[in-house]
């Protein structure tokens, strides 16, 4: 008898998700494996929620952006009885082994459930690019390219009428996407999570700018960008279930940051969120074939028994590490890669 793989895919979705599900699909069921997809995330394995993938059902998939399989950011371990309801849920499922597609929270989830004895093969995603242990993530190419087409078309309007434009990007730890959406797309400052940036400095840099005949200036700034002067604007009041403030849900960085220009400056501000457009729409080439060698190696892990691991980049090379390497930290811009682009401020 076939032995039976389930899929799931959790957090927050990235284009490039269904290349994987297309490849982990395609490979499996080549390669004599029945497959079984989990919706919702953990919600899938924890209710029993599935659905029987075919090669029919993942033809082409490769080219839609979000995931079939749908997400959700449940936290088995916040649910009574969580991890035990999914050991159940998989063995009336005859799961012989679970490919988990997740960021930090969801691989975290399947870690604690591999020591609990699951066997468990991860594939790294987010858009935010901050997984440890490989280079790229799926995803991220996009939302970098979504956010310099529109950084271009905000040069225009912003000059136009001679207004500072803030630009909250996504990167709630790291400020991978801002930086290099906002190089690709010529921002004249871009402010990340993992380094402050003084805002008298911003503001005075601003007004010269002005001063000097150029009046207008594009500020990316990462959702997760912190200044204590910046706070009495800010407002947040919920939390998702592993614990993290819902940033895209309140009054976030962008709006409190083009306040203070506005106040500081005497520039007319403005804001923008870019949001879940970064998330949202067809993957380009990058993700599609980045997801696709992802899945192709997985079902690799899975058939050399490589359990508690995750497939990595490197290079361009596609290997696997352990999940426990990936895990806990997250993978930060470096302190000189910021440092290197700031000569293009101002
Ligand atoms: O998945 C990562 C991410 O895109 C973060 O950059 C962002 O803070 C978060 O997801 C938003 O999540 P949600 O769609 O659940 O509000």
């Amino acid at each position: 008898m076939a032995k039976r793989i389930g899929l799931l895919t959790g957090g927050g979705d990235a284009p490039g998700l269904n290349a994987v599900i297309r490849a982990v699909v395609t490979s499996g069921i080549q390669k004599g494996y029945e497959m079984v997809g989990f919706l919702r995330g953990w919600k899938g394995p924890l209710e029993g929620q599935t659905v029987t993938l075919g090669i029919k059902d993942v033809y082409d998939i490769h080219r839609q952006g979000g995931t079939i399989l749908k997400s959700s950011r449940t936290n088995p371990f916040k649910v009574e009885n969580g991890p035990e309801k999914i050991f159940e849920n998989l063995q009336k499922q005859d799961i012989y082994c679970l490919v988990a597609i997740g960021g930090d929270d969801t691989l975290g989830v399947a870690q604690k459930l591999h020591e609990m004895g699951m066997r468990v093969v991860g594939v790294p995603k987010t858009i935010d690019n901050d997984v440890n242990a490989t280079d790229f993530t799926f995803g991220f190419d996009t939302a970098v390219n979504i956010d310099m087409e529109s950084l271009d078309r905000l040069h225009t309007t912003a000059s136009s009428h001679e207004r500072v434009m803030v630009v909250e990007i996504m990167g709630r730890n790291a400020g991978w996407i801002a930086l290099n959406s906002g190089i690709a797309g010529g921002a004249h400052f871009i402010l990340v999570p993992e380094y402050p940036f003084p805002l008298d400095e911003l503001c005075e840099k601003i007004k010269k700018r002005y001063e000097g005949g150029e009046r207008y200036a594009i500020v990316v700034v990462a959702e997760g960008f912190k200044d204590e002067a910046l706070d009495k604007y800010m407002k947040f009041e919920e939390k998702d279930a592993f614990g993290h403030v819902v940033l895209s849900k309140g009054m976030g960085i962008g709006q409190a940051l083009a306040k203070h220009i506005e106040e500081e400056t005497g520039c007319e501000s403005r804001y923008m969120v870019m949001g879940h457009l970064q998330r949202g729409g067809t993957p380009f080439a990058f993700d599609r074939v980045l997801g696709t060698r992802f899945g192709l190696k997985a079902i690799e892990l899975v058939e050399k028994e490589e359990f508690g691991y995750m497939v990595s980049l490197r290079g361009d090379e596609s290997f696997k590490v352990p999940l426990t390497d990936a895990l806990g930290t997250l993978k930060k811009v470096p302190a000189e890669r910021y440092e290197e682009i700031k000569i293009f401020f101002g």
